[in-house]
């Protein structure tokens, strides 16, 4: 798998982030600012993820998705892993990332990581999305922060 820096956006790359976020919107107001970071396999867009320089020092994994199709493969671990090491290479001191309080595999993985859990933002979700978002049956209403010293 090949990871590189990506410096726009297409409307395949856009497919993907918005498996991560439901609002393009959202996505339009982070992703300029940040650094997007795409994965192929066999030349075709398989992954994705967007690191936002956020205070000092500290760095956000903001999004990441895997093409649905090749999920459960470990293409994820890889790129969380990439950003990682990105960001060390970038001197930034602190990774963080936040996720749903319903998004259950993902808090597996960020943990597998090496992420720990710093916080709750209560209601994040409820108060920045319009409609309301469930997986696995919950209701997704606040975000999980996570962090990682590097
Ligand atoms: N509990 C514990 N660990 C779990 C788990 C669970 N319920 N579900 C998955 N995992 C673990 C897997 O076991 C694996 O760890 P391992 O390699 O040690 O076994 C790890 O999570 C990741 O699996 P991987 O195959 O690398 O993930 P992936 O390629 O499917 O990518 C996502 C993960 C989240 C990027 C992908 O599912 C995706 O794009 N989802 C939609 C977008 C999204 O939700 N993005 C994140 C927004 S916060």
């Amino acid at each position: 798998m090949n990871i590189e820096r990506l410096h726009s956006i297409s409307p395949d790359a856009m497919d993907l982030l918005l498996l991560a976020d439901p609002s393009e919107e959202v996505i339009h107001s982070y992703v300029h600012r940040g650094f997007c970071y795409a994965a192929y396999l066999n030349e075709s867009l398989t992954g994705i993820y967007v690191l936002l320089p956020t205070r000092p020092q500290t760095i956000e994994l903001v999004n990441i998705a895997v093409d649905d199709k090749c999920q459960g493969q470990g293409i994820g671990k890889k790129l969380v892993l990439h950003a990682i090491e990105e960001s060390r290479k970038l001197h930034y001191h602190t990774i963080e990332i936040g996720t749903g309080n319903s998004s259950l595999p993902q808090l597996g993985l960020y943990q597998k990581c090496g992420f720990r859990i710093t916080g709750i933002d209560h209601d994040f979700f409820t108060r920045h999305y319009s409609e309301p978002i469930f997986e696995n049956g919950i209701q997704c209403r606040d975000m999980i922060r996570l962090s990682m010293d590097l």
